[in-house]
C-alpha cells in the first residue's frame, strides 16, 4: 500500500454512492458467476492469502459469509474467537493488530466497541473490515442494498451475455455493467425503521440518504439518541435533516416501501432485557401495523437476524413480503464483494 494507509471498511460512511454501487456491481457479479456458471471459473484473488477472523462476540451469518466468501476466492480464512488468542487477557489489541497483520492479509474484525476497530485498523498494516461494532455494520447494510435491488429489479436473462472461453467472469462483469444500475433502481424507495436505535440503524442512516432513498426511523422515547459520532457523520455529509425522526411506527410507516427492524436486545446489552421489553411495548412489526399506517401495498420486509419474535410476529418474518432469508444469503455475496 505504498506508505498510505491499506484501505480499510470501518462504515460505508466512508464510501461515495458511486464506490457503493461498485461493490455492489461486482457481488452481483460473482452471485451469477457462482450460481450459473462453473466455480472454476471465478478468478482467485485470495490464492494463497489469509483473513484473520477476530471475532470476540458471536455470529453466525457475518462468519460464514465471510468464511465461505475467502474460499470462493482461494482464501484461508483463519478464525480467532475470544477465547483462541491472547488479546484481552494476556495483549493488547495494538500488539495484536501489529503481530496479526504482519502474517495473515486482512482482518474481518468484530471488537466490541467502535474505538477497538479503530485502534485495529490504525496499527493493521493489512486492510481492516468492520464485521459489526456498537456504531456500525457496513456489511450488513450491503447485503440489504442488495437484496432490496434484486426485489426491484427486473430479472437478468444472463443469456442476453456473450461469454467467452479464459475471460467469463471479465464479460459477465461488462454484461452486468451494461444492464444494471443498483442506484436508479433503489433511487425514490422509503424505508421505515421501527425498533431500537442502534448499529443497523445507523449504518442505514450513513448510507441510504445519499443513494436518493427515504428514511424514517420510530423509535421509543428514551432510545431516540443517535450516537455524537453518527450524527457528526449525518452532518458531515448533510444528510442530518433528510431523516424523520419520530417515535410514532405509523408516523415512520406511512409510505414506507421497506420496513426494517431489529432485535430490541444487542449484543452486550443483556442486562437491559427487562426495562427494554417494557420501554420497546407497541412496537412489534405486524401486517396490522404496517397496514393501517398506510404503507405502500407491496411494501417488504427486512431483518439482519437473529430475530427474537418481540420485534417481530411470525406472519410478517415468514410470510410474503419477509427477504430475511436472502438478504441472509447475501451476506455470502456482498462480502465476496468487500474481499475481491
Ligand atoms: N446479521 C448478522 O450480523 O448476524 P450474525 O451476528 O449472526 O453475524
Ligand atoms: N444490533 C444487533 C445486530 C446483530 C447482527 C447487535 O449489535 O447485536
Amino acid at each position: 500500500h505504498n506508505g498510505r494507509p491499506p484501505p480499510h471498511l470501518l462504515t460505508l460512511a466512508d464510501l461515495s454512492p458511486e464506490q457503493i454501487s461498485e461493490l455492489l456491481l461486482s457481488s452481483l457479479t460473482y452471485k451469477h458467476l457462482c450460481k450459473a456458471f462453473s466455480a472454476q471459473v471465478v478468478r482467485t484473488s485470495l490464492k494463497g492469502k489469509t483473513v484473520a477472523m477476530l471475532f470476540n462476540k458471536r455470529s453466525t451469518r457475518t462468519r460464514v459469509a465471510s468464511e465461505t466468501a475467502t474460499s470462493v476466492l482461494g482464501g484461508n480464512a483463519m478464525f480467532l474467537g475470544g477465547a483462541d488468542i491472547q488479546l484481552g487477557v494476556n495483549e493488547s489489541l495494538r500488539d495484536t493488530a501489529q503481530v496479526i497483520g504482519s502474517m495473515a492479509d486482512g482482518f474481518m474484525a468484530r471488537v466490541g466497541d467502535h474505538r477497538e476497530i479503530e485502534e485495529l485498523a490504525q496499527y493493521s498494516s493489512v486492510p481492516v473490515v468492520n464485521a459489526l461494532s456498537y456504531l456500525w455494520h457496513p456489511t450488513q447494510i450491503l447485503a440489504d442494498l442488495l437484496t432490496l435491488y434484486e426485489a426491484y429489479a427486473p430479472p437478468l436473462d444472463l443469456k442476453e451475455g456473450a461469454y467467452h472461453r479464459g475471460q467469463v467472469q471479465t464479460d459477465l462483469a461488462k454484461f452486468i455493467r451494461t444492464r444494471v444500475d443498483p442506484l436508479s433502481v433503489l433511487k425514490g424507495k422509503k424505508i421505515a425503521w421501527v425498533g431500537d436505535m442502534n448499529n443497523i440503524v445507523w449504518e442505514l442512516m450513513a448510507t441510504v440518504p445519499r443513494l436518493g432513498m427515504e428514511m424514517s426511523v420510530a423509535t421509543p422515547a428514551g432510545y431516540d439518541k443517535v450516537d455524537d459520532a453518527v450524527m457528526a457523520r449525518l452532518k458531515g455529509h448533510g444528510i442530518d435533516r433528510s431523516i424523520t425522526f419520530t417515535n410514532s411506527p405509523k408516523e415512520a410507516l406511512h409510505n414506507a416501501d421497506v420496513v426494517v427492524t431489529d432485535t430490541w436486545i444487542s449484543m452486550g446489552m443483556e442486562a437491559e432485557k427487562e426495562e427494554r421489553m417494557k420501554a420497546f411495548q407497541g412496537y412489534q412489526v405486524t401486517n396490522e401495523m404496517v397496514e393501517s399506517a398506510g404503507a405502500k401495498a407491496d411494501w417488504k420486509f427486512l431483518h439482519c437476524l437473529p430475530r427474537k419474535p418481540e420485534e417481530v410476529d411470525d406472519e410478517v418474518f415468514y410470510g410474503p413480503r419477509s427477504l430475511v432469508f436472502p438478504e441472509a444469503e447475501n451476506r455470502k455475496w456482498t462480502t465476496i464483494g468487500v474481499f475481491e
